[in-house]
């Protein structure tokens, strides 16, 4: 079995010092860089994106498009590409800045390339559609990108990433160590975490250490609840129906792509590297707009080798309140109706919220939903 200390995990390339980091910034040119890279740089530092200690190159672009393996043989499945909105040159040493003009980190150009989008976005994201919010980024992005490891300024934290919580793999895993906790399960979330999700986290409880909570708090779409929002029911939730020593909330600072099935391979592999043992995929993982089957991204695990990814997904079939259970179930374990289940659309719930109503309890809590509902107010 896979255990939280054995599992893959890379030193990370966060300078140690200020010293050590103005040694390395001399000679860097200013290059200014979006929120998304901000985020990317951030997670490959911090070991986030192990075994990726940089932006890819062209030949390892390839072979993670064509097989979801890098070329060494391990398992990958979403390129972590760093598109030049400016020109740079292979030996270039770009000083990347932020929202603030603040340089965060230093990379070395390895090597430019072209990749067109239309290649990347069928492979990654099945579609290229500019419906899709994840390949309409790429499309509309430049099609020239840079190779290069990047080495990160001590001490900052990136875009969502609010004070006070665990944000890198050290943090979760020296967590994880001091509560003793060996079977660690994931649960990756970009939403509020309603009873479904609930009852996701809580059957994974019932045969886990522990489990950690671990939001996307990087760029969404626009019409995706805020984090900081998100975060407050978070907090909420956990305080009023978690035993507080078997849960754990850290921040996932990456920005979502919508990939379903890759991002689902993606978001497991990077909750390997903050030290889990298991990760929860459920209805339509990482999914957008009908892109992917219901159950496309649990399929897709069984693309890999038996322990090969390093972590153990839990797939969950969809889940729902019915009434003659009279508690939550799923597909797989209850035999009654849909016309016995509660179910709300995204769309149902937002406008209930946004009339100031409280959805069923059986969908949300309540103590959830208030917060929801006081957001949304205009
Ligand atoms: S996601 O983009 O992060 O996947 P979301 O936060 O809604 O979106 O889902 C988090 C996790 O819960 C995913 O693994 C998803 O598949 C699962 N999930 C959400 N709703 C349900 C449901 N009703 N039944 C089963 N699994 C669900």
């Amino acid at each position: 079995m896979t255990t939280a200390s054995t599992a893959l995990h890379h030193a990370s390339a966060v300078l140690a010092d200020e010293a050590d980091w103005r040694r390395a910034l001399a000679g860097a040119r200013p290059y200014p860089v979006d929120d998304r890279r901000v985020s990317d740089i951030f997670l490959l530092a911090h070991g986030a994106f192990a075994p990726l200690t940089g932006f890819l190159g062209r030949a390892a672009t390839e072979s993670v498009l064509e097989t979801m393996h890098l070329p060494d043989g391990q398992p990958w499945s979403i390129p972590v590409l760093f598109p030049l909105f400016q020109p740079a040159a292979p030996g270039d040493k770009l000083a990347l800045t932020g929202s603030d003009n603040q340089p965060l980190a230093v990379m070395e150009v390895t090597e430019t390339f072209e990749l067109a989008a239309d290649r990347f976005n069928e492979n990654v994201y099945g579609t290229t559609e500019n419906k899709h919010p994840g390949a309409k980024l790429v499309a509309e992005g430049p099609s020239q990108y840079a190779a290069g490891a990047v080495l990160a300024r001590p001490g900052w934290r990136p875009p969502g990433g609010a004070e006070g919580y665990p944000i890198t793999p050290t943090e979760t895993r020296a967590l994880f160590a001091a509560r003793g906790w060996q079977r660690v399960t994931a649960f990756q979330t970009r939403n509020p975490i309603h009873r479904a999700h609930e009852f996701c986290v809580k059957t994974a409880l019932e045969t886990s250490d522990g489990v950690l909570i671990h939001p996307l708090v990087g760029e969404t779409k626009s019409d995706d609840i805020p984090a900081d929002v998100r975060l407050r029911c978070y907090e909420t939730l956990l305080r009023e129906y978690f035993p507080a020593d078997r849960a754990l909330l850290a921040l996932y600072p990456a920005w979502m792509r919508y990939a379903g099935p890759r991002e689902a391979i993606f978001h497991a592999l990077i909750r390997r590297n903050y030290g889990c043992t298991h990760f929860i995929v459920g209805r339509d993982h990482a999914g957008v707009a009908g892109y992917y089957g219901p159950f496309d991204a649990q399929k897709i695990f069984s693309r890999f080798a038996p322990g090969e990814l390093g972590i153990e997904p839990i797939f969950f079939d969809t889940v729902f309140y019915c009434r003659r259970c009279a508690g939550m179930a799923s597909n797989r374990s209850c035999p009654h109706p849909a016309a016995d289940h509660v179910t709300l659309s995204g769309s149902q719930v937002r406008d209930m919220l946004r009339a100031g109503q409280l959805p069923p309890p059986e969908f949300s809590r309540p103590e959830v939903a208030r917060i929801l509902i006081e957001a949304m107010r205009p």
